[in-house]
């Protein structure tokens, strides 16, 4: 079983977005996932409660339930566990990213995003977890991406794969669907489909050679 936890101090970064949107594409591939819902604020569980399909499946808990909970995915048999965290440092943050075998960190390529990440690499690093920031909400092209993964790549590993903003995200997770589900030829799925890709390859990788997790710049 992998645990990915999805982090970062700053909220409206996209932790919920890509957490759900991840699961409904890894159900799709035949990945049992999981769904935890740490942050008390609940968007995940609000999207999970407007869905129908019996997939994947989400528990909302605090810090404290996080190891039980845990064993009981792995007495399930799930193969994901993929964690939402809050946007704030507390102790579910620092919970999340311990039973974490990989952080994914959502930023924006916008300033405040940028200049609020150290704070959540610190508490990944004091932790000794292997994390990637991933770009959310990005332009479809553009310098403002180079940038900013020039700007992230000082600090860790960066994805190489980047997801766009498309208002079908936001329509998506107001019905309860993953874009996937909601609209499987678009390009948001496309992007969630390559994000799937590079996650599996990146685990896949870590099996192998888990210092290349801390290798600061490009992630493929
Ligand atoms: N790639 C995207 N394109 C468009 N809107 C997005 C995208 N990612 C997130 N959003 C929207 O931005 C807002 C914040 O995203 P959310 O996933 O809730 O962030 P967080 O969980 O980090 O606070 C939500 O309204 C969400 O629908
Ligand atoms: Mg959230």
């Amino acid at each position: 079983m992998r645990v990915i936890t999805f982090v970062t101090q700053k909220g409206g970064s996209g932790k919920t977005t890509l957490c759900t949107n991840l699961a409904v594409v890894a159900e799709r591939h035949g990945v049992r996932t999981l769904l935890l819902d740490l942050d008390p604020q609940a968007s995940a569980e609000a999207w999970y409660q407007l869905r129908d399909a019996p997939t994947p499946k989400l528990v909302r808990l605090g810090a404290a339930d996080l190891p039980r909970a845990l064993e009981l995915a792995r007495g399930q048999g799930f193969d994901w566990v993929l964690i939402d965290t809050p946007g704030r440092d507390e102790p579910a943050v620092a919970a999340a990213v311990r039973a974490a075998d990989f952080c994914l960190v959502p930023c924006r390529p916008t300033p405040p995003d940028l200049t609020a990440q150290p704070a959540t690499v610190a508490t990944i690093r004091r932790l000794d977890r292997p994390f990637a920031f991933i770009l959310n909400q990005t332009p479809p092209r553009g310098f403002r991406i180079r940038e900013a993964q020039a700007g992230l790549a000082v600090l860790g590993p960066v994805a190489t794969v980047t997801v766009v903003a498309r208002s079908v995200f936001q329509d998506a997770h107001g019905v309860g669907l993953g874009v996937l589900e909601y609209e499987p030829d678009g390009k948001a799925a496309a992007d969630i489909l390559a994000l799937w890709q590079w996650v599996v390859r990146r685990l896949e990788k870590l099996a192998d050679e888990p210092q290349a997790h801390f290798a600061r710049g490009p992630a493929a």
